[in-house]
């Protein structure tokens, strides 16, 4: 029984501690302290609405967000009434109406966020032929996920003298290093409502957890049902542990 307890336990810390996997050949990502790493981990409110103030004044220019509706910002903490507010400062493409004619309404809590460009062609003519991608999994798309995310968003610099970047950007941290998105943040893009400064560390930082958030909005309640399953199995091994010693306690 001993050694399939401590199977068991192994076996549980095992699948607590998987390492991450290994970015390939790029550049090693700069590893980050999230909020919601690890088993107990959950969003930072705050740093979320850091995050989406940055999505909006700066990336929105050019990313859609396709998958959020604003009333899913109550997760960040928005009341109703916030949210209703800030779906209000954005246009919607409604209809048709009775005449068939696609019209133009302010948003509304239901809406999703509407697409900086009209579609894909438009976005890759506007950005020098490469369109910039949906933002709403973009943080569970790929390796390293939000530490890419801020590796991507800080990983600018200047290009090795044998590159010709020609109208690209250098950046450490994207695969091939050759991006058509130019650096996106300066430092003081946004001015922090919370009071904050505005550093590109710290933008990155916000607008990463922002992200995170669109990609998992569930991510508190995935971890919070593991730790029960966890503390069941265990509390349930025990009891079977003893059952199985009375029980046997008269054979031996
Ligand atoms: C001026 C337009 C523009 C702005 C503003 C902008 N981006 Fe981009 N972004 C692009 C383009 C274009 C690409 C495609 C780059 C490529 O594949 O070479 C891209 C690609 C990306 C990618 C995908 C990289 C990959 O691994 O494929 C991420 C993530 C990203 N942007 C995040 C952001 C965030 C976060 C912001 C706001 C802080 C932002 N972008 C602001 C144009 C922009």
């Amino acid at each position: 029984m001993k050694k399939i307890l401590s199977g068991f336990f192994a076996v549980s810390l095992g699948c607590l501690s998987l390492p991450a996997f290994a970015a390939g050949d790029a550049v090693e990502l700069p590893e980050q302290e999230w909020s919601f790493d690890g088993v107990f981990g959950t969003y930072d409110k705050a740093s979320m609405q850091r995050g989406f103030q940055v999505y909006q004044k700066v990336c929105s220019a050019c990313h859609s967000l396709d998958l959020i509706a604003f009333r899913n910002l109550t997760d960040l903490g928005y009341n109703e009434d916030e949210i209703k507010a800030i779906a209000a400062e954005y246009t919607v493409e409604d209809g048709p109406n009775d005449e068939g004619e696609m019209f133009e309404r302010a948003g509304s809590a239901s809406d999703r966020f509407p697409a900086p460009f009209p579609n894909e062609k438009a976005a890759a003519s506007a950005n020098g032929g490469k369109a910039p991608p949906d933002l709403s999994l973009m943080a569970k798309a790929r390796v390293g996920g939000p530490d890419y995310l801020y590796g991507l968003l800080t990983g600018y610099e200047d290009a090795p003298a044998d590159i010709d970047v020609g109208n690209l950007s250098y950046n450490k941290y994207f695969p091939g290093h050759l991006i058509s998105m130019s650096p996106p943040l300066f430092g003081d893009d946004v001015e922090y409502g919370d009071g904050t400064e505005a550093t590109v560390e710290q933008m990155a930082t916000d607008v990463s957890h922002f992200l995170m958030w669109a990609a998992e909005p569930k991510l508190e309640a995935r971890k919070q049902t593991g730790v029960k399953v966890m503390i069941f199995l265990i509390i349930f091994t025990l009891i079977m542990y003893a059952a199985k010693r009375k029980a046997f306690a008269k054979v031996h």
